[in-house]
């Protein structure tokens, strides 16, 4: 028995022996073989320098942008959402204690930091009151009476996952906010949570236009059919890619994305840099008047704010056109917003942050007496309670936000948004990483993110002596300038006194 087991234990080893050797053996093969590849290829310096350990330094690149949040990145350091900010989102998102402890890690001095002017005698809880809901369009057949200050931004089918949008559309439900579809047209996962929709028709009109790639009025009607589309966007632009239609990388385009879309699968989706048949602020009433026509739903616009005179002309045409002509809403979004994919010197360089371009869009509506006909929506980094005040105090009606919904529903920032390749599968049509993330758990988050933003926003208004935070006005805000000392809002961007129209 103990001659058998003893052959046994020696045959094993041997067997261990032989491996070891064989993988030994292959290991010093494969070096060779890299070694020979390194110093015969001559697109890589780096590598025919330093054959086989010049590699380590690819490999050392790509994984510093995943263990640089966690072990080497202050809390207030990394662009484009900074720990504190992501945090902030996570623990609303969980529904769980968001207060912290100690004081506060916020360097209160670089300039452009905001502050707000509290009162000495806050608003007293009896006497604060929710947001609240605001009506859209109120000339149109279909008025939206929006409920929520707080919004998802766009973002289509096809840049995000089925099951994110699914996530999206039941939280949105459940807070009560609206869904924008994004240019991609309208999938059955955004219908199926039941939310109230924004479609957006992005310049190559998915899910909207018919076989010649026009704007097709039957397809709008369809779409004002369903009750819960509720308004419709026209976008111009977004500020991650001013003078750039929307991307779709080929990876991402599956057959289910092609066949929504109206384009064969497999290949890049590319709309075009602008509408066709929009050249002129004046073509532009043209086309808010005829969607409008269609659907008897509001219409409004999306734009990044570069240069402003059009804004103006726009403003101009409309009180010559009536006030009926106006667009119902204008969403304002910041030139720092996220995209699924976009050339670096746009997402980089082109228009104007949502600092300067809100005041601006609110000062231009109030010196042509249109701000009490269009509502201001703002978008773009808006992901924590201070710059949500901020946009209010700026002149908003409504925030939007896609990265903080993106964040609340596990987003951990790896930014491979357009390679399909999205660890939290967010942003990926891979199955395989779709799996981890489940619509019920995170549709719970996004209505807590909402409800918990509308909460603390509702305690900066009252700290600042306001009932409810649409109450909160420009002089409310203080923002830091060079040397240290903060001005109000209203000396920097002093109000136009709103002009009857
Ligand atoms: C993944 C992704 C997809 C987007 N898709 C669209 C889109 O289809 N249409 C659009 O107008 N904006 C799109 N955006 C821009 C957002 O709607 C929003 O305007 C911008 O990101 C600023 O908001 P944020 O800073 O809260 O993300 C997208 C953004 C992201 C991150
Ligand atoms: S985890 Fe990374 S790839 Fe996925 S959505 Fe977030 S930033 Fe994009």
């Amino acid at each position: 028995m103990s001659g058998h087991y003893s052959d046994f234990v020696l045959a094993v080893m041997d067997t261990a022996v032989t491996l070891f050797i064989f993988l030994i053996g292959a290991a010093i093969l494969a070096v060779l073989v890299l070694y020979v590849i390194d110093v015969t290829q001559t697109t890589h310096a780096i590598r025919r320098n330093y054959p086989v350990i010049g590699r380590l330094r690819y490999w050392f690149e790509h994984l510093g942008q995943y263990f640089r949040q966690y072990f080497f990145a202050m809390d207030r350091e990394e662009m484009p959402f900074n720990r504190e900010q992501r945090s902030w989102v996570y623990r609303a998102a969980k529904g769980g204690d968001n207060t912290v402890a100690f004081g506060s890690t916020r360097d209160l001095r670089p300039s452009g930091t905001i502050i707000f002017v509290n009162c000495p005698f806050p608003t007293q809880e009896q006497d604060a009151a929710p947001a609240s809901a605001l009506t859209i369009g109120a000339g149109c057949d279909r008025p939206y009476t929006a409920k929520s200050l707080i919004n998802i931004s766009a973002m289509s089918f096809g840049a995000l996952s089925k099951v994110a949008i699914e996530a999206l559309s039941n939280g949105a439900r459940m807070a009560g906010c609206w869904h924008n579809t994004g240019e991609g047209g309208l999938s059955p996962y955004h219908l199926a949570g039941g939310a109230d929709l924004v479609f957006q028709i992005g310049t190559a009109k998915y899910g909207a236009r018919n076989e010649e790639g026009a704007l097709c009025d039957i397809k709008l009607r369809e779409l004002a059919a369903h009750e819960q589309v509720r308004m419709f966007e026209i976008k111009l632009s977004q500020g991650a890619k001013p003078g750039k239609g929307g991307i779709l990388p080929a990876a991402k385009v599956t057959a289910e994305i092609a066949a929504i879309r109206g384009i064969p699968a497999g290949q890049a989706s590319i709309s075009p840099n602008r509408f066709d048949e929009v050249n002129s602020p004046e073509e532009l009433l043209d086309l808010i008047d005829r969607v409008r026509r269609v659907t008897g739903k509001p219409v409004g616009f999306k734009c990044v704010l570069g240069a402003y005179g059009w804004l103006e002309e726009l403003c101009e045409m409309i009180n010559k056109r009536g006030i009926a002509s106006a667009p119902d809403f204008i969403t304002v979004d910041s030139a720092d917003g996220g995209s699924g994919a976009a050339p670096m010197s746009l997402i980089d360089a082109m228009g104007l942050p949502i600092s300067e371009s809100l005041p601006k869009v609110v000062d231009i509506l109030c010196a042509a007496g249109l701000r009490g006909r269009i509502r201001v929506i703002a978008s773009g980094k808006l992901v924590n309670p201070i710059n949500v005040a901020w946009a209010l105090c700026a002149g908003s009606d409504f925030v939007q936000s896609a990265r903080g919904f993106m964040l609340a529903i596990g987003c951990i920032q790896a930014m491979q948004c357009n390679k399909n390749t999205c660890p939290t599968g967010i942003t990926t049509h891979n199955p395989k990483l779709q799996h981890g993330l489940v619509p019920a758990d995170k549709a719970v988050r996004v209505a807590n993110f909402v409800h918990n933003m509308v909460h603390e926003v509702g305690t900066i208004a009252h700290s600042c002596g306001v009932s409810e935070p649409r109450k909160l006005r420009r002089y409310h805000a203080r923002i830091v300038c060079e040397g240290g000392a903060s001005l109000p809002l209203d000396e920097i961007y002093p109000e136009v006194p709103p002009r009857a129209a």
